[in-house]
Parts: structure tokens; C-alpha cells; sequence
């Protein structure tokens, strides 16, 4: 089963703590396994992933903690039962006030940059507001400037560490855009 523990402190759903509280066996990153302790039951063996490759392998009673949304470039792939969870996806379009039927996903994460942009652009040539999924090595600036002939309008959000007490969330526009302070963002572009 792969439970979703949210984007940040403070967000499972009574689901996925019933699920951890009678958990057996977890696996999570250091963080998915921080954001769950409080939950997890003192006979429970915790283990903190260190190979991805291997959790095709485990056994049948292993709780897969998976952050944010399993389904949103989680770990929804291995499969079976999953607990959703609350993504940067939801959390930054409820802090943006931005209906999620008006954005596009770009998964931009470990991803080519480049090719990102260019699908971004697409996006918002069409009207939607993007929504990308970064990684520490993803050139707000660049995505700006390629999105100067986009639409006069575009306006770009970075939005650092959501759900933390160190939350930041920047607006500007192609031409200035924010520059992020931190390693754990997502990226809005659009009109908005
Ligand atoms: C592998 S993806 C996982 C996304 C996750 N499953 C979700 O639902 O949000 C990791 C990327 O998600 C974004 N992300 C996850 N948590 C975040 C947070 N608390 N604040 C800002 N961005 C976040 C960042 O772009 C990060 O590089």
C-alpha cells in the first residue's frame, strides 16, 4: 500500500494515519518518515528508503510513504492500494486562489528543462495557468524569458517549502521574475 502524508507538517487525512497507526512494516524517505512518527506504533519496523529500485521487491503487509500526492510524481507507480495525500498541486492553487480546472500539470522534476519549457509555453499560449513540479536545478528565469512572447499577462509564482513554517510564496511576471530561495519549490505561469 503507498499512503500519501501531504506536501508538508500537518497534513494526513485520517485515512492515511489509520493506515500508518496499524502498519507493520514502513518505508519512506526521511522526511515522508518525520511527517508520519507521531502515528506509528511502537512495534512497527521503520526503514528509511535507500534503494527506489527495490520497493517493486517488498512484502505484501509494507506501507509505501510516498510525500504530497502519490499520484503526482510519488511513488502511486509501484501500485496497489493508494491513500491519497495533499499535494503542492492543491496546496499552492488554494494558496493562489487558482481553480484547478484553469491549470495544466508540467512534471518538471529530474525532467529536461528545456523540453519543460517548451511545454509550458504551450500551455499557457492556450490559456491555461501551468503548474510545474521543479527540481533544485529548474531556471525560473529561463522558464521567464521564454515566456516573454507567451502572452503580455503571464504572471510567474515560486512557492517555497508550502505547508512549512518557512512557507514563501513570490508573485512577479516574466520579466521579473522570483527568484527562489530554497531547493523545494513548484512553479505557477500563467494569468492569474
Ligand atoms: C518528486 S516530486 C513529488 C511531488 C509530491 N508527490 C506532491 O504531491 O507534491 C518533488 C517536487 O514536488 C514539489 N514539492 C513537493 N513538496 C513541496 C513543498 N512542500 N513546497 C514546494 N514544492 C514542493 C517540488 O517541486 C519538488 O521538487
Amino acid at each position: 500500500m503507498v499512503v500519501g502524508v501531504g506536501c508538508g507538517p500537518g497534513m494526513l487525512t485520517e485515512r492515511a494515519i489509520a493506515v500508518i497507526r496499524d502498519a507493520e512494516l514502513i518505508y519512506g524517505s526521511k522526511s515522508a518518515i518525520e511527517r508520519a512518527a507521531p502515528h506509528i506504533g511502537n512495534g512497527c519496523e521503520v526503514r528509511i528508503i535507500t534503494d527506489y529500485a527495490a520497493l517493486r521487491l517488498l512484502p505484501e503487509n509494507a506501507v509505501v510513504l510516498s510525500t504530497g500526492d502519490p499520484m503526482l510524481a510519488g511513488l502511486g507507480y509501484l501500485g496497489g492500494e493508494v491513500i491519497s495525500g495533499i499535494s503542492s498541486y492543491q496546496y499552492a492553487c488554494a494558496k493562489l486562489g487558482i481553480p484547478l480546472t484553469k491549470t495544466a500539470i508540467v512534471n518538471a522534476h529530474a525532467a529536461d528543462h528545456a523540453a519543460a519549457f517548451e511545454v509550458i509555453h504551450g500551455e499557457v499560449c492556450r490559456g491555461k495557468i501551468a503548474f510545474v513540479i521543479a527540481d533544485p536545478a529548474f531556471d525560473v528565469a529561463a522558464c521567464a524569458m521564454r515566456l516573454q512572447d507567451a502572452c503580455p499577462a503571464c504572471m510567474i509564482a515560486v512557492c517555497e517549502r508550502l505547508g512549512y513554517p518557512d512557507e514563501r510564496i513570490a508573485i512577479g511576471d516574466t520579466n521579473a521574475p522570483p527568484v527562489p530561495a530554497s531547493d523545494l519549490f513548484v512553479v505557477m505561469a500563467g494569468v492569474f
